[in-house]
């Protein structure tokens, strides 16, 4: 039987949600609800659901079975909190909540009630970073490295804070760390600010569980003018080669240590292979593991961890420290 489906928030990432649930063989989407009552009534068109501007009232009124949550960040903890209590699946968007304690609150109930909880990190779902998971099986690997060049609101606002790139924007490189090469357990981070009004820059030191070390920087190199060139790209250094993704599904390229020559893997062209295509494909995933009654492919606990690395960021720079984290 199809599951019946709600997406709270129906902006940028909520949009893309409802497209990838379109497609899912066991997902009807059966409720939107936007506060923007333009926007509700957009994806309402689009998707033939019942609009709503209160997802209280959402709740009360539609019968639903699983629901994503597209708001900012802010709304997270609280719309989860509501969600959870009616024992309704959920996938939530990054980052999961706006603070630690928040995120342990939503981890006991979620355990509490027994419902699965997905979080939306979709570089995990880059077929490039799929590549280099699969290449670094086996090897010990020794260092990772993971540089984000992006483009930022230049001022703080009232979805902008200080932190914004910390918190919204390490969070993916957090959790992509941790897929290639398992858990963080301590960090020392320095934070810049290079003529802006947030932490435009940020270099962290990473140790890893499994005896490696690595580093995130995000860089507004470039930034201001919104540059269409690479923004990502990872290294990963083993015991038998390098891999380096480019721009997150563009390509990765191995240099195994052994050899003269390089093995370089790209999607095909066949495929759909932007940054908008590992979103369908992480909810297309989520859904799968809904309909196969599996553990979502990226659950609550990871995304606890995101933002318990990203508070570390914050308590390394203010006490200028290494931060080290239980596992
Ligand atoms: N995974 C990714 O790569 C990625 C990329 C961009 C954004 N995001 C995340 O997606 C979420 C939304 O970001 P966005 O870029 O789509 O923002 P957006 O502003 O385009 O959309 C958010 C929508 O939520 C609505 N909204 C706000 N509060 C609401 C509430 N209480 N109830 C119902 N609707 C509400 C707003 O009116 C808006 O239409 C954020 O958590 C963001 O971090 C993830």
């Amino acid at each position: 039987m199809k599951k019946r489906v709600g997406v709270i928030g129906c902006g940028w990432a909520g949009l893309l949600h409802l497209e990838a649930y379109q497609d899912c063989p066991n997902a009807e989407i059966a409720a939107v609800c936007d506060t923007d009552s333009a926007a509700a009534e957009h994806a309402q068109a689009r998707y033939g659901a019942k609009a709503s501007q209160d997802f209280k009232a959402m709740l009360e009124a539609e019968p639903l079975d699983v629901v994503s949550i597209c708001t900012g960040p802010d709304t997270h903890y609280e719309i989860s909190r509501a969600c959870l209590e009616r024992q309704l699946a959920i996938f939530c968007e990054k980052p999961l909540t706006r603070s630690v304690k928040e995120a342990q609150a939503l981890v006991r109930l979620a355990n509490e009630r027994q419902v699965p909880f997905g979080v939306n990190f979709n570089s995990r779902f880059s077929a490039p970073y799929q590549k280099a998971k699969q290449w670094v099986k086996g090897d010990r690997v020794h260092y990772i490295s993971v540089t984000l060049f992006e483009h930022v609101p230049l001022k703080p606002s009232l979805n902008v804070r200080e932190e914004f790139l910390v918190t919204d924007g390490a969070c993916h490189l957090f959790d992509l760390m941790r897929f290639l090469n398992g858990e963080i357990v301590e960090i020392y981070a320095t934070l810049a600010k290079r003529g802006l009004d947030i932490w435009s820059d940020i270099n962290v030191h990473c140790r890893f569980e499994n005896g490696s070390s690595g580093t995130l920087v995000v860089n507004f190199a470039g930034g201001e003018l919104e540059s269409q060139h690479p923004i990502e790209r990872a290294e990963i250094v083993t015991d038998r080669k390098r891999i380096v993704v480019d721009n997150i599904c563009e390509r990765v390229t191995m240099f195994p240590h052994a050899r003269e020559n390089r093995e370089v893997w790209e999607p095909s062209v066949f495929q759909r292979q932007d940054y908008q295509a590992t979103i369908l494909e992480s909810v297309r995933a989520w859904m799968r593991s809904v309909a196969e009654k599996s553990a979502p492919p990226v659950g609550i606990t990871d995304g606890a961890r995101a933002v318990t690395l990203c508070q570390a960021i914050l308590d390394s720079h203010r006490t200028h420290g290494p931060i080290k984290l239980t596992s």
